[in-house]
């Protein structure tokens, strides 16, 4: 059986799966100990596997790249075993620019057949009907508690009647709009103020709210 060099501790955690996906036996490689290889494991293409690929590249052995698969572990984190691993000689699927094994596989209508498609399909199905994803682990929340989903009431004019101003009508106005926007689920409040106006900032401030580092933009056609 040929052998497959490995450089860093987090790939040699994974030298059971890399053996029995390479079907090589894998061997800790290092400066100092240099045993004999026949292709070389790097953890895809980012810069900590660099000294993998000059490696590979030096001795003319082929690089083969390892990443998370889509569905990692239970918890995140490198204690937790790997629930899937791609392998990939070519590239790696999330660089577009240098082709990988998957590319390949899925142009190739001899690979890529009408069954492998359905049971393909039938595999994003079960995630998205199991509710999965890279680490599962946490508790489900929804998108609103995400904050994916943030209701949000807009104040886009509040103002009082020069001679009425400075007895607690523009407060007594606004209180009014935040009970409204609280009775409808709403959890933040936003109004665009020009700066330019004296007090209005201290006006909204004295409300409670607080300048956001939000920039408005504005184009006049
Ligand atoms: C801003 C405006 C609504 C305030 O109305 P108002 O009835 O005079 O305000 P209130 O009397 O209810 O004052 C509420 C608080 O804001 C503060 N405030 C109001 N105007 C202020 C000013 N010019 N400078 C500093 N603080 C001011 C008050 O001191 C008060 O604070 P306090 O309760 O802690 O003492 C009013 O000046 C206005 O209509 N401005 C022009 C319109 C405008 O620009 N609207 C904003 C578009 S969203």
């Amino acid at each position: 059986m040929g052998q497959i060099a490995i450089l860093t501790r987090g790939l040699w955690r994974l030298r059971g799966e890399i053996a029995a996906l390479t079907g090589l036996s894998p061997v800790r490689w290092e400066p100092w100990r240099r045993p004999a290889f026949e292709a070389v494991a790097g953890w895809g293409h980012k810069p900590t596997a660099d000294r993998a690929r000059r490696l590979a590249s030096q001795s003319g052995a082929p690089y083969i790249a390892f990443e998370d698969g889509p569905l990692r572990s239970v918890r995140p984190g490198p204690s937790q075993a790997p629930m899937s691993l791609v392998m990939d000689r070519t590239g790696i699927y999330y660089r577009a620019g240098s082709g990988s094994d998957l590319v390949s596989l899925v142009a190739s209508p001899d690979w890529f057949t009408p069954d492998v498609e359905d049971r393909a399909l039938g595999a994003v199905e079960a995630l998205r009907r199991l509710k999965l994803s890279k680490y599962n682990s946490g508790p489900e929340r929804s998108p609103r508690e995400l904050g994916l989903e943030e209701r949000s009431g807009w104040i886009g004019v509040l103002g009082v009647d020069p001679d009425f101003r400075g007895q607690a009508v523009g407060r007594r106005l606004a209180e009014a709009m935040l009970a409204h926007f609280r009775g409808k689920g709403a959890v933040t409040v936003r109004t665009l103020v020009d700066e330019k106006l004296a007090g209005i900032g201290q006006f909204f401030i004295s409300l409670g709210f607080e300048p956001a580092p939000l920039q408005p933009f504005v184009k006049r056609l």
